[in-house]
């Protein structure tokens, strides 16, 4: 039975290139995922796009002196490229700029409006008399009231990251004229999250497979109560309130960015022989969504954007939400002011991608935070990329060329390669039981172990040696040994699909290597595979040291 799987995945901000840290957080597995899905025959919907409107963006706009939707648009290239680059492949990449989505994001509004679910409310905000406007978050700053830090923004301290009401910013000042604010009333639309807060807690209460740290967290944010919150803003740049009288103002960008997951999947299936296709992921009721965020995002997507959905209520509500952990640097926090980041495409450049999405996952922050250290990317690619798996299809290969003209004999399989081959029977399921449960790290782990064991088969059978003594059962290891590598081919395709992709020319096997079936390929006597080539490439361990030099 084939099951339809959606895909939401964090929409970056469009106001900076990608690093490693987003990378591990969201965007890598939700592919590994996804591709795994493709394989086994599912119907596979992933969607995102930047997240174009905001603050962060016309700060930065303001900054350089262009239009935001400039930067929007040149950071957003730089994502694309960044995905390109490390074969994260999605069904649709967006961006929140696009008329439909605007569309569908002022339905959604509207709809809940007239439901009462959202609501005009005066409200009380910090206003530049000299500029004559209000301030949003980012355009003032003051002295933090929790830990009196200087320069805190509006609504969060950098030093001591709690975040509060610009109001209580002591000492504030306009960030463009420096101006002391006023406080002035105005009108906004809000929230009632407050509606939703039990069926949200019920809609929960079955979902005993999410990550308990995912969990966790979702009920200690419940616990403090869910209040209405302004979702408008006095701004130009973003999508406008879709209420006569009121077009002047715009609907706050995390509300909207979320929304983007339905605009998204709507506007994927607008370009399909079916534009309503996209129903089988959003109305129909087996279908599976799964969002793949940072743990930062929990709120929004655990508990926000099922409220705006169970408000609305046409559509599915997420499945699952495999939240990641943060990923830190050689020990530090990723910081992007200070360059303690490593940025995708610059990565790219020196290193392939198969390597770094290898580390990425063996490393994949997925229970707590871990650490991507230089020296543990160098031992773990001349270690287990280079070492495990790529010696072991090289030595295999180019024996079996040497010595089989790489075509598989006919064979008589002893106890022995009937269980190596049992064991990579075994490996589809093991391997699959775990990426059904989003756990990719384990899932790889898994994966490298049974290639070990295919190590240990072939250093005891020792073909090398063999040969001098039976050659007919130097044929059985060597076709045993073949179909062992393919099928493991098979397995690291989702993780590795680069090089997989290469092996799977190699082997001459039909298609591409992306759209096998995730079972044990056949390769009948008489296959010929092609001339082995080398898969990855050792690093130098000064390496790390270079690397290391190049961050702060
Ligand atoms: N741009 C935000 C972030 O990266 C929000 C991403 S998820 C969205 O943290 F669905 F809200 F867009
Ligand atoms: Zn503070």
């Amino acid at each position: 039975m084939t099951t339809n799987i959606f895909l939401g995945v964090a929409w970056p901000y469009a106001n900076g290139p990608l690093h490693l840290g987003h990378v591990a957080g969201c965007y890598l597995p939700a592919d590994e995922f996804a591709r795994y899905h493709r394989m086994k025959g599912n119907h596979v919907l992933m969607v995102s796009g930047s997240d174009g409107h905001g603050t962060p963006i016309t700060v930065r706009a303001q900054k350089e002196g262009v239009t935001p939707n400039e930067v929007a648009q040149r950071y957003h290239e730089e994502i694309v490229q960044a995905f390109k680059g490390l074969n994260i492949k999605f069904d649709l990449f967006t961006t929140t700029r696009t008329d439909n989505h605007r569309k569908v994001v002022q339905e959604l509004f509207l709809d809940l409006y007239k439901k009462g679910h959202i609501v005009l409310q005066s409200q009380e905000l910090l206003y530049c008399p000299e500029e004559k406007h209000f301030l949003p978050d980012r355009y003032v700053e003051g002295v933090c009231p929790h830990c009196g830090a200087e320069k805190a923004r509006g609504d969060q301290c950098d030093a001591c990251g709690r975040t509060y009401d610009a109001k209580e910013l002591k000492n504030p000042y306009c960030k463009t004229c420096g101006a002391t604010p006023i406080i002035k009333s105005t009108e906004h639309f809000f929230f009632r999250w407050q509606d939703f807060g039990q069926d949200v807690i019920s809609w929960l209460s079955d979902k005993t497979y999410w990550r308990p740290n995912v969990m966790n967290f979702t009920h200690n944010y419940l616990e403090n109560g869910l209040r209405e919150s302004a979702i408008t803003r006095d701004m130009e740049w973003g999508i406008p309130v879709p209420i006569e009288g009121y077009e002047d103002k715009r609907i706050y960008v995390w509300w909207e960015a979320v929304v983007g997951y339905l605009s998204a999947s709507i506007e994927w299936a607008s370009k399909q022989s079916d534009p309503e296709c996209w129903r089988d992921w959003w109305t129909d009721k087996n279908a599976r969504c799964y969002y793949f965020i940072g743990k930062d995002n929990i709120p929004f997507h655990a508990i926000r954007w099922p409220a705006v959905l169970l408000g609305d209520g046409r559509f599915n509500l997420p499945y699952d939400i495999p939240a990641n952990e943060f990923l830190n640097l050689e020990g530090r926090k990723f910081s992007t002011s200070e360059n303690w980041a490593l940025w995708a495409n610059d990565i790219l450049e020196r290193y392939d991608a198969d390597a770094v999405r290898y580390m990425l996952t063996a490393i994949a922050p997925e229970s707590s935070d871990s650490d991507f250290t230089w020296a543990e990317f160098v031992r773990r690619n001349n270690d287990e990329l280079v070492g495990w798996w790529g010696n072991l299809v090289n030595r295999c290969l180019t024996f079996f060329s040497k010595h089989f003209e790489g075509t598989i004999p006919a064979i008589e399989e002893t106890a022995e390669d009937q269980e190596l081959l049992s064991q990579a029977k075994e490996a589809f399921d093991k391997v699959g039981a775990m990426m059904e449960k989003c756990q990719i790290k384990g899932a790889l782990a898994e994966a490298m172990e049974y290639v070990r064991i295919g190590n240990r088969y072939f250093d005891s059978q020792a073909p090398w040696k063999q040969i001098k003594i039976d050659r007919q059962r130097t044929a059985a290891i060597m076709a045993t040994m073949v179909r062992f590598i393919a099928s493991m081919n098979v397995i690291l395709t989702p993780f590795i699909p680069g090089s997989c992709a290469k092996l799977h020319e190699i082997l001459a096997l039909p298609g591409a290597a992306e759209a096998s079936t995730w079972s044990m390929p056949s390769l009948e006597i008489g296959h010929k595979i092609n001339t082995p080539q080398p898969l990855f490439k050792k690093l130098d361990t000064s390496v790390a040291e270079e690397e290391k030099a190049r961050l702060g």
